[in-house]
């Protein structure tokens, strides 16, 4: 492509370290589309003329066709995707084909062809997500008052319905649908037109290429457009945003499937067994999820370092910004169809559940609270007696709502027998009816206008 310039040609460590096409051919359907964007801008600006443009179209969609049928050969001598297809265009069309590069660099192109390809990417992951959600809250809606304890610090706190846990990662997964969405909307740019870094001298047409090409408007900056890669890393960082929130998920299904905590069965199509202890079932996909949530986290990392110090515009160093995007954009995908499986089908003992939130005491705060209400302690007081009826409980080796009356009379002469209302797990998780709060009703109505947002 640049022989004019040069009196030897590449090492073979030059051409490996240069070649891009090995993961660029991922960008094939880009690169088509912005190229027959580009040409008919051309030719509707006078610069090629109409019978030109229509002979490099038909190459084009010759080559895609090749492309649908099992691609075309590679040869790192042509670096990238860019060039693999330019110079498959002259195979099939000849010389006429080196009219396409007219007003264009593969700097604006490669810019390009990218944000096209993350925006198709943000489309797959939002749907994907949206599927998840819609598992989310169906299983609520089965589970909207199943008591299971609540934890702090991974201790038994209060107890709350499995519905209202559930209901916790439509919430998270929400706010990545609208990261996502924002990160969309800010990429919704063209940077076609701002050729290698200047601009062009060609009359050309950057609304026309950017309406064709479905952006909502062209880059307003050459420099800024050929080196801005931050649409990339919006998309990795929420990428990460949205792996920690399905790792958090997957730590506590593998906890909850562990023989000690017992609140889960995992669906035997989502795990695995041992080769050499027969009894075990392994939560392998959820374990899976946590694991690659950190290479996601990794991919980021990968792009911000690369970026950091490249002055503008263009630097090779920038080719190296596709393998993480496309890699944190499979994991993803995967990791939220496996989750979206492991919430749809797995059991919950919501029975086991149960008899765990009735341990661990977790109504001592509904005792206090009963203390404040019914006999108008300060909650400080009532925090201080409610500890103590906890402690006596405890080396009794029972729960709260076990307690005779005397016994608690004992601890504290204002408490009378209408407490017991107050001290049991049903009563307790009624209670919490503030908005937002863990109480069925509640979870209910939240599930209610999910299943509204979702379309359901
Ligand atoms: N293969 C290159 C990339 O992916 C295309 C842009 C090359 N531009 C250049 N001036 N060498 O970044």
């Amino acid at each position: 492509m640049w022989g004019g310039r040069f009196a030897d040609g590449p090492s073979a460590i030059m051409r490996e370290i240069n070649a891009s096409i090995p993961f660029d051919k991922a960008l094939w359907r880009q690169d088509i589309a912005a190229s027959k964007a580009h040409v008919a801008m051309l030719a509707a600006q006078g610069i090629v003329t109409a019978a030109d443009a229509e002979a490099i179209e038909r190459g084009l969609d010759e080559i895609a066709r090749e492309y649908e049928a099992g691609g075309v050969p590679e040869d790192w001598d042509l670096e990238d995707i860019h060039m693999t297809i330019e110079a498959r265009l002259a195979e099939l069309i000849g010389p006429v084909a080196g009219r396409l590069h007219t007003a264009r660099s593969r700097n604006d192109q490669v810019a390009t062809d990218f944000r096209l390809w993350v925006r198709d990417a943000i489309d797959r992951v939002d749907t994907g997500l949206a599927a998840f959600q819609r598992a989310l809250v169906s299983r609520a809606g089965d589970h909207a008052d199943a008591i299971m304890p609540g934890f702090t610090h991974l201790q038994t706190a209060q107890p709350v319905t499995l519905g209202h846990h559930l209901m916790a990662y439509y919430e998270m997964t929400a706010r990545d649908r609208t990261r996502f969405a924002d990160a969309r909307r800010r990429l919704d740019q063209c940077p076609l037109g701002s050729a290698a870094l200047a601009g062009t001298g060609f009359p050309i047409d950057r609304e026309a290429t950017s309406r064709a090409l479905g952006f909502e408007a062209p880059t307003r900056n050459s420099l800024d457009a050929v080196s801005d890669r931050d649409f990339a890393l919006d998309f990795l960082m929420v990428a990460t945003a949205c792996g920690v929130h399905l790792s958090r998920l997957a730590e506590e299904l593998i906890l909850w499937a562990s023989q000690p905590f017992g609140f889960v069965r995992m669906p035997d199509a989502l795990s695995t067994g041992s080769s050499i202890m027969p009894q075990k079932k392994n939560p392998d996909a959820a374990e899976l999820v946590r694991g690659h949530a950190g290479r996601i986290a990794g991919c980021m990392t990968a792009l911000t370092i690369t970026m950091k110090g490249l002055p503008l515009a263009y630097s090779k160093d920038m080719q190296d910004d596709k393998p993480p995007v496309f890699e944190a954009a499979g994991l993803l995908e995967l990791c939220i169809a496996a989750m979206t499986g492991m919430i749809a089908e797995a059991s919950f003992d919501t029975a086991r559940m149960r008899e765990a939130a009735q341990r661990g005491y977790a109504t001592a705060t509904d005792l206090a609270d009963w203390l404040v209400r019914e006999a108008d302690i300060p909650f400080r007081e009532a925090h201080h007696i409610t500890g103590a009826a906890v402690r006596l409980a405890e080396s009794k080796g029972v729960a709260l709502s076990d307690l005779a009356l005397d016994e608690l009379q004992a601890v504290d002469a204002r408490i009378d027998d209408r407490v017991y209302d107050a001290l049991s797990i049903d009563a307790s998780v009624a209670a919490r009816a503030s908005y937002g709060g863990t109480a069925p009703e509640q979870v209910r109505a939240r599930i209610e206008e999910a299943r509204d947002e979702l379309g359901m």
